[in-house]
């Protein structure tokens, strides 16, 4: 298989000087297409600014990252936000929703803003019923729950049918049974589209139900635990 991403000896210095925060060291690792990973460690340990700067969010301080053979520090503004919304999906972890557009119109503007690609109408119907959320189409996200809200933003990462979705504790907001199928949903939507996936999680049990788990410690991949071997 190939490999879609690949990131080599990543640093990532936050501040100047005594506020400096040394948040990734030297990280590097590979991932294939369709592969479901997971990434787990402590608060703090570097978890969201790996997701940022692989998804173009931000830029590494020393260090390269790899999306399907373009190093995406070397793309311009224009085209990184071409080359983001053609291939990444993004689930934040405070869902950054529109506040003035409704449940459909928030998960269909991906997609309504790559110009050309047309609406596939009936597959985001899917996803909205799929994840529970297709009666709340018509709402705004200050009328819904946390969890409602997440799954919103799930729905928009997945409306773009992206070969890469990045996930910062997807299922962070929901109870037990939502999480379960909220799983399932990103196994069966990554199988279907040969999507790779990565995904932040605290849980455990989520994390060893995935190909391959990611442990960081203090900016740095933990071999010690075992999952991710080189
Ligand atoms: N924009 C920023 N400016 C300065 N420091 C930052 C910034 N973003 C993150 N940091 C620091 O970098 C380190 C890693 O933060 P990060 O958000 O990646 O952690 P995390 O693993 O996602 O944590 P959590 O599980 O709480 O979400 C932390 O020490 C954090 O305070
Ligand atoms: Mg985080």
């Amino acid at each position: 298989m190939k490999d879609i991403l690949q990131v080599k000896q990543i640093h990532k210095i936050y501040g100047a000087k005594e506020n400096q925060v040394h948040a990734l060291r030297d990280v590097t690792f590979s991932v294939r297409q369709g592969e479901f990973i997971a990434i787990v460690g402590t608060s703090g340990s570097g978890k969201s600014t790996l997701l940022n700067l692989i998804g173009g969010l931000d830029t590494p301080t020393q260090g390269q990252i790899i999306i399907r053979g373009h190093n995406i520090a070397a793309l311009g503004r224009k085209e990184l936000t071409i080359f983001r919304r053609r291939n990444i999906g993004f689930v934040f972890q405070n869902y950054s929703l529109m506040p003035v557009l409704n449940v459909y119109d928030n998960v269909a503007l991906p997609v309504m803003f790559d110009r050309g690609k047309h609406v596939d109408h009936e597959y985001i119907c899917e996803i909205l019923k799929e994840l529970g959320i297709w009666d709340k189409r018509k709402r705004f996200p200050n009328e819904l729950s946390g969890g409602q809200q997440q799954r919103t933003a799930l729905a928009r990462a997945l409306a773009n049918k992206p070969a890469l979705i990045l996930a910062d504790e997807p299922t962070g907001n929901l109870d037990s049974a939502t999480t379960v199928e909220v799983m399932g949903l990103l196994k069966e939507s990554s199988r279907r589209y040969n999507q790779t996936i990565l995904m932040v999680t605290h849980n455990e049990a989520l994390a060893q139900a995935c190909d391959r788990i990611i442990r960081i410690e203090d900016g740095q991949i933990d071999y010690t635990k075992g999952g991710e071997t080189v």
